[in-house]
């Protein structure tokens, strides 16, 4: 199991660049939707299948002993281990209509408890080693090891200084279904206010690369899946910042949050107080 981490961060980066050419080159002019999932506007094209196939094929000839957690195929487990944890278009509402934030992200991680239990690995418990977020429409590179650092391409990342929270650019996400975005329609309106701006850029693996790069101050998102933060958030750690949940909890699908760490339990503190991981009205109250 025990591969060296700088060999499971080059395997991420040779996956991710494959798989993020074939979709880039391959993109036709209007992409057509193959499948929805959880809602009508939770999407998948016929190129997050072709690039999760490729992604799985690579994986099997480099590291056949490994297991495989993707968006699109689900859970293959493997006996190393490791887990490799695959978004092969993440951000494809922005793919589907031309827009370059997308990117492929490919993870190796280690879940000892999930892995005992024959379950997927599960962000509240995994130890993400390597991880790679490739954004072929702007060549941007981001590549993390534990204990190794966070890279842009050749750039070693650290996050600037945090700014106080009324100056700070906050990244975040919505999901696909009508409740769920109610709920964060509400925090959004009150988050908006006691900040510099929102972006809603519409992919998280890159929002989280974007704040290792200086590019949002902070993130926070509820709904996120294992595939969306697993090498994003190495990278964010390894350049020096902080990935969690609320109450106390780790990253997840109930809240992440990440950023500089000062900052970030500020925004915690926040989303606590306005109850961000609360209920999800079938309707507007
Ligand atoms: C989505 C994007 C989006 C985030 C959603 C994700 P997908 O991933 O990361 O920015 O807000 O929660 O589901 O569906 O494009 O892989």
């Amino acid at each position: 199991s025990s591969a060296p981490v700088a060999e499971l961060v080059d395997v991420a980066r040779t996956v991710a660049r494959e798989a993020g050419a074939l979709v880039h080159e391959g993109r036709p002019d209007r992409p057509e939707v193959a499948a929805t999932k959880t809602s009508a506007v939770d999407v998948v094209t016929a190129m997050d299948l072709a690039s999760e196939e490729l992604v799985r094929a690579r994986l099997a000839e480099l590291r056949p002993a490994d297991g495989v957690l993707g968006e699109e195929g689900g859970h293959r487990p493997g006996t190393s281990g490791v887990t490799w944890v695959v978004d092969p278009i993440d951000g494809t509402v922005n793919y589907l209509y031309g827009i370059d934030a997308w990117a492929v992200s490919v993870a190796a991680v280690v879940d000892d408890v999930a892995t005992a239990e024959g379950r997927a690995p599960d962000p509240a418990t995994w130890r993400v080693l390597a991880g790679c977020v490739h954004s072929p429409a702007d060549g941007r590179t981001f590549t993390a090891g534990a204990g190794a650092g966070a890279h842009l391409g050749e750039r070693r990342l650290a996050l600037p200084p945090s700014a106080p929270l009324d100056r700070c650019l906050v990244g975040t996400g919505f999901g696909y279904v009508a409740a769920r975005r109610r709920a964060q329609a509400r925090v959004l309106a009150e988050l908006l206010p006691r900040v510099r701006d929102i972006r809603r850029i519409g992919s998280a693996a890159l929002d989280l690369c974007g704040v290792a790069q200086g590019r949002l101050d902070l993130y926070y998102e509820r709904g996120l899946q294992p595939w969306d933060m697993a090498a994003a958030s190495l990278v964010v750690q390894e350049a020096g910042g902080t990935v969690t949940g609320l109450r106390g909890r780790p990253a997840g699908p109930a809240m992440t949050v990440a950023g500089p760490a000062a900052r970030v339990a500020e925004l915690v503190a926040l989303l606590e107080h306005l109850d961000a991981d609360g209920p999800e009205p079938e309707a507007a109250a």
